[in-house]
């Protein structure tokens, strides 16, 4: 503990001497600041907190601004000394709540945060809605709530009711005893009221938990999960629950389902008007789907509906398709698999460039575990052909599939942006904390979890393909070939909300490098801010080829994002992200095949883009790939980055960009937005078998 403090205190006296004198922290004025204080409140500032809860709550707040980041590009003001682990052992609760933390990306301000719940736009007040599964003031799952913030544009963020403690709770559960005592468990929210009229009320659809422990491989327990209702009439502000709860019911054996059910939780509830049309229902209707599956059976997404005039009346319709326990749709690597149990499903349709619809299911699955994929979750999806099967129900033919995020991103969830007509995507981001249990340094960040950066879903499409060796059959596309021997493909595209990126950018300091080939591994920057991006072009690689991330000055710790071509694989290798041992170090594999383009009988160039902020790390690739991970380097001053070209191998960049110091999304909260922590009684968790307290 002592030596942490020290080392924390030589860089502290810096950032609040700058953080002071400010004061109008509102007009992103640290850029162009020296170019010492760079690194300054999410680096050395915010390091400054873990000794002095006070002092960093003065530094955080005053470089609050919409940039307060600004990290700048010289870094040398971040501490090149290491962490150790008996260090951050010895250190006390919420010390290194700054350390690792995002600030370019939505999470709580304090405690566990796990799924994102209910995005949604309300047009009456011209306001964007997030709400995240949290258990305030612990840093485990447990006692399961949901948190709120809202915005006006995706980039920039508010606690609703204020960043302390429990202020931005919406809706938590009312104790044992009551249908939703013990959880409020995931769901989505349209801007509607239980008449599906926008007249400013925002309608919330949870599962509401009466009993615990829940999981797919244990008994269930009938009537744990029901659905239930809440709806707010002031913005968000209040929540009411809908006084007919539980809306549904139904569970294991009774009807309507009739099945022995694995889970049945997380409706995800939207208008279809392409539903309508296919089930032939006279009068608009809203479709929900969960999260289920049968023991011993396989996964399942059954489909239910409410006509939209009274959306407390839901009948239920079929599984959407019924795959087989611990299968996949196509190859494990490049489809990943149902395994046993589907949580946080969603089911929506994009419209292509031809005005065609397509239909998506995605799915968190459960209990898959193969050696690539660290986690027994993932987090799929799948396009279907949907047609109405004979009882009236719709039927999901699964043309196409892949990971909706290729590393530990998980639950995902999506709503129609209506002002901006698109798809909006949000995904719950774990830490990957692997020694002590899963909970080494949990304490002292003092919160666990983020959210990735809003993705834009959508139609992706490409013409002019061939197919040597069979390239295409992956499964990933649906691959039609024309008479000129040429292919298309279609598959779900994925990036990062383009105007939430450029807000992000905003600020940032900004460097392109022309056209270079490289023949090996090169930093171009040896130290840059705690969150940064890095985009490249890649052509004309003889090997493997990518990114480094995360590396220190003395080049001991280093990450490297590589898209390797022996197997069609994106690897993130973590082995040297840290010498913190405690920490994940696996290597994160996804399925990235470039399309062969027939134009040129070559692969097409490889775009990479990667988003570093604080331990979170996502990346993106050609539109159509998305994966999100965990580094936490030992050293402040591990943010140095440059080009991954393997061994023997050379390849032409002919683009390489790069922005420092990433807006800070939550101007409104201080640097420190930490917590007391708080760990239940037995009493309260019914001796632990409930949730584990802590
Ligand atoms: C669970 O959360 C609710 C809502 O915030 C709160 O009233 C209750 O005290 C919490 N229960 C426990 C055991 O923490
Ligand atoms: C929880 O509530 C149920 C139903 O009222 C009751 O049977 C049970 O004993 C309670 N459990 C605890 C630990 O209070
Ligand atoms: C439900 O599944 C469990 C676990 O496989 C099994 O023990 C039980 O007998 C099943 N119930 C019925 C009614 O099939
Ligand atoms: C309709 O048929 C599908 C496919 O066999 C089935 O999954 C679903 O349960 C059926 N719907 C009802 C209401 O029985
Ligand atoms: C699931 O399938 C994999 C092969 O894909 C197999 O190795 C594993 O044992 C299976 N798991 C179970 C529980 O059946
Ligand atoms: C699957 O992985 C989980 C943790 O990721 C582990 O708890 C479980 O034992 C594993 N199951 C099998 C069958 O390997
Ligand atoms: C969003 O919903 C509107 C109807 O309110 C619909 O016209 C539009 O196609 C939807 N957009 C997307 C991207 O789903
Ligand atoms: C396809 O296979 C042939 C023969 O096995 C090989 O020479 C060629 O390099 C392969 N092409 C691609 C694009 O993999
Ligand atoms: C892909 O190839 C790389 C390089 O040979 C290897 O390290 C990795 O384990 C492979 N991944 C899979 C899933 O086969
Ligand atoms: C990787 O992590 C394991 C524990 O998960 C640890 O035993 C090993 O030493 C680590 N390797 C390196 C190079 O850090
Ligand atoms: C951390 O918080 C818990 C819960 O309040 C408390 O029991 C524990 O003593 C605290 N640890 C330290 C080192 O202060
Ligand atoms: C609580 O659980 C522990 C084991 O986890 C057990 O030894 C103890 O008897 C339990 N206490 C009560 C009051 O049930």
């Amino acid at each position: 503990m002592k030596s942490v403090v020290s080392t924390l205190l030589t860089v502290l006296p810096l950032a609040l001497a700058h953080a002071g004198p400010s004061g109008g922290h509102h007009n992103g004025g640290w850029n162009g600041g020296g170019g010492w204080y760079s690194g300054g409140w999410n680096g050395g500032g915010s390091t400054g907190a873990s000794s002095n809860g006070e002092g960093s709550n003065n530094g955080g707040s005053s470089n609050g601004g919409s940039n307060g980041g600004n990290q700048g590009s010289g870094g040398n003001s971040q501490s090149c000394t290491s962490l150790t682990t008996d260090e951050i052992r010895a250190s006390g609760n919420n010390s290194l709540f700054t350390r690792w933390r995002p600030y370019s990306h939505v999470n709580a301000p304090a405690g566990w945060l796990n799924d994102p719940c209910a995005p949604m736009y309300d047009p009456t007040r011209d306001e964007y809605h997030i709400f995240y599964q949290w258990h305030p003031q612990h840093i485990n799952w447990g006692n399961i709530s949901w948190g709120h913030a809202t915005s006006k544009d995706m980039i920039s963020w508010t606690d609703h009711g204020g960043w302390q403690d429990h202020q931005a709770l919406a809706l938590g559960p009312s104790g044992n005893g009551s249908y939703n005592g013990l959880g409020i468990f995931s769901g989505t929210g349209q801007p509607v009221n239980i008449h599906g009229q926008k007249d400013g009320t925002l309608l919330l659809f949870y599962t509401s938990v009466s009993w615990l422990p829940i999981g797919w491989s244990i008994p269930y327990h009938p009537g744990s999960e029901t659905q239930s209702l809440a709806y707010s009439t002031d913005g968000g502000n209040t929540w009411q629950e809908y006084a007919g709860n539980p809306v549904i019911s139904a569970t294991t054996e009774t009807a309507p389902m009739y099945w022995n059910i694995t889970g049945f939780r997380d409706p995800f509830f939207e208008p279809s008007p392409h539903l309508d049309a296919l089930l032939g229902q006279s009068e608009p209707h809203y479709y929900a789907v969960f999260g289920s599956g049968i023991k011993g059976v396989g996964p399942r997404i059954p489909l239910w509906s409410a006509p939209a005039s009274d959306l407390t009346d839901w009948t239920f319709l079929g599984a959407l398709w019924e795959p087989q326990a611990n299968t996949s749709f196509g190859p494990l690597l490049s489809t990943g698999t149902y395994a046993f149990n589907f949580e946080v499903s969603g089911f929506f349709s994009l419209t292509d460039s031809k005005g065609d619809v397509h239909f998506y299911a995605n799915m968190g699955t459960e209990g898959g575990n193969v050696s690539f994929h660290e986690s027994n979750h993932w987090a799929l999806w799948n396009e279907g052909v949907v047609t109405r099967g004979s009882n009236g129900s719709a039927q999901f033919h699964p043309v196409a599939g892949g990971a909706g995020d290729w590393g530990n991103g998980y639950a995902i969830t999506s709503f129609n942006d209506t002002k901006n007509n698109r798809r909006i995507q949000w995904v719950w981001a774990p830490e990957d904390l692997v020694g002590d249990g899963g909970l080494f340094s949990a304490k002292q960040q003092g919160f666990q979890g983020s959210l990735t950066i809003p993705r834009e879903l959508f139609v992706h499409e490409a013409d002019g393909l061939l197919n040597p060796n069979g390239t295409l059959e992956n499964g990933n596309s649906v691959v039609t070939q024309h008479s000129d021997g040429t292919y298309s493909a279609s598959t779900l595209g994925v990036m990062p909300a383009r105007d939430v990126a450029d807000g992000l950018r905003l600020g940032a300091k900004y460097t392109k490098i022309s056209k270079t080939t490289y023949t090996s591994n090169q930093i171009l920057q040896k130290q840059s801010a705690a969150s940064y991006e890095v985009r490249a072009v890649v052509s004309a690689a003889t090997g493997p080829v990518g990114l480094v991330i995360g590396a220190s000055p003395d080049g001991v710790e280093y990450t490297n994002v590589i898209y390797e071509p022996s197997n069609n694989t994106i690897l993130v290798e973590r082995l040297h992200s840290s010498t913190i041992v405690e920490f994940a170090n696996v290597t994160v594999t996804g399925f990235f095949a470039p399309y062969i383009l027939a134009e040129t009988g070559k692969a097409e160039a490889i775009t990479m883009d990667v988003f570093v902020d604080g331990s979170l790390v996502e990346v993106f690739v050609n539109e159509r790939f998305a994966l999100s991970t965990r580094i936490y380097p030992s050293k402040l001053c591990s943010t140095g980055f440059g080009v991954y070209v393997g061994a023997g191998s050379s390849a032409t960049f002919s683009n390489f960009e790069a922005w420092v110091g990433l807006a800070n999304v939550w101007p409104e909260r201080p640097a420190n937005s930490s917590s007391p922590l708080v760990w239940d009684t037995a009493a309260a968790t019914n001796n632990y078998t409930w949730w584990s307290g802590n």
